[in-house]
């Protein structure tokens, strides 16, 4: 059954995952520049993972929210082919994950691999494997750093080396390695690049050694399709934005578009904090039931090229919008630049219809002068130049996305 969630050693999840990934993928070189070391990020790694993966936060999708374990072969390439027909490969989603529960219940005797459950996945994950490259995709897999997976399935705590062999072996190019059932042993050695996420639910400080070990790592607990939710990982992730940049991403869990009663203005600022934070962004619904404004929201290739920007890989940051701005837990007005220029982003966290106003010399690098606003929703310019400050009336809960440019 999923959801059990044991104690866990966060001491033995550091080790069970940084010896986990250099198995994987022989790590190159990276610098630390932490000045506190202690607990696991003391004995974490001093060369991060591979960098022929992950250098940008993932986008794809994932089983588990949709539909935890009742998984199977046909519903995830039913995935990888909505991800075509809805254009979503061509906006740029390629992972298609696997989550827990795809396993059978104990180990094979004999190869000592983990095998799938021949019911749920009649060709074997490297069938799934097969299909998802055919159309030009990429596939993830999940594991767990104890002896067994948060649903009671297998985990790999002593059996890394043959569980990195055998995911390589299958094709996988995305491992997520969860928390559960972890308690102190292990040892190992490499092979196929694959992104890897520790789903280690924002223990251990794991944002100030996670870069060492893994390209993501998740922040907290679960993901529910709340207002509540959205507002309490962005609270949390805007603490450690420091930890933000290439191949270092601080996972905010996957998508609840799709799921729950979240209102669509609910929905755009789901998505665009996870964007501009530099989120992987990881569906989580069926995609089948996606509705016009969802699939418009998800595919908006402005936001999508923010958080996948090959030139600039930190996020938006917050800034003191006017002089008097209020201060709000999380805060209101962000900005960051991509390739494109300097954007601003503003969340209504309040209940009701807003005025939002910030001043263009506020926004860290920009000063005086006349500026173009540029609508990243709409893909169109707001009508006129602007100076001074700026403002525009923000829906309960929705965020306002813009491109500032200025004016010669
Ligand atoms: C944990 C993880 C979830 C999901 C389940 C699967 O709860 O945090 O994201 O992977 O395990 O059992």
């Amino acid at each position: 059954m999923p959801g059990s969630r044991p104690s866990v050693s966060t001491r033995a999840v550091g080790l069970a995952a940084m010896i986990f990934m250099p198995i994987l993928a022989p790590a190159l070189a990276t610098s630390f520049t932490g000045a506190i070391v202690r607990g696991i990020a003391a004995s974490a790694p001093t060369a991060g993972p591979s960098k022929a993966t992950g250098r940008l936060p993932a986008l794809g999708w994932n089983t588990w929210n949709a539909y935890h374990c009742n998984i199977s072969e046909s519903q995830i390439v039913a995935a990888a082919n909505q991800f075509v027909s809805l254009g979503l490969k061509d906006a740029g989603y390629e992972y298609v994950n696997i989550d827990d529960c795809w396993a059978v219940e104990t180990r094979n005797a004999t190869t000592g691999q983990i095998d799938p459950d021949p019911t749920k996945f009649p060709n074997g994950i490297s069938g799934v494997a097969d299909q998802i490259h055919a159309l030009g995709l990429k596939i993830g897999i999940y594991s767990d750093a104890g002896t067994n997976t948060c649903a009671e399935y297998p985990g790999s705590l002593g059996h890394e080396e043959v569980d990195a062999a055998t995911f390589a072996g299958w094709g996988i190019d995305y491992l997520k390695y969860d928390n559960c059932n972890v308690p102190s042993n292990w040892t190992d050695a490499p092979a196929r690049p694959i992104q890897f996420d520790l789903c280690i639910w924002g223990q251990a400080e794991v944002w100030t050694w996670g870069a060492r070990v893994g390209h993501s790592w998740r922040m907290a607990f679960d993901s529910s399709p709340t207002w509540s939710y959205i507002i309490s990982i962005i609270t949390t992730n805007v603490n450690h934005l420091n930890s933000i940049g290439f191949y270092s991403h601080n996972d905010m869990d996957m998508m609840e578009i799709g799921n729950g009663n979240l209102t669509t203005e609910e929905q755009r600022t789901h998505f665009a904090a996870w964007v501009f934070l530099k989120s992987p962004i990881l569906l989580g619904t069926d995609m089948s039931n996606l509705s016009t404004d969802q699939l418009a929201i998800i595919k908006n290739a402005e936001l999508l090229a923010f958080h996948q920007d090959g030139i600039f890989g930190g996020p938006a940051a917050p800034f003191n919008a006017t002089a008097n701005a209020p201060v709000t837990s999380p805060p209101e007005y962000y900005s960051g630049l991509s390739s494109n220029g300097m954007h601003v982003f503003i969340i209504n966290t309040g209940n009701s219809t807003a005025t939002k106003t910030f001043s263009f010399a506020n926004i860290p690098g920009l000063s005086g002068g006349n500026y173009t606003v540029h609508d990243m929703w709409t893909g169109q310019d707001v009508p006129g130049t602007f100076s001074g400050q700026y403002s525009v009336s923000v829906a309960a809960h929705d965020t306002a996305a813009y491109l500032i440019t200025q004016k010669p």
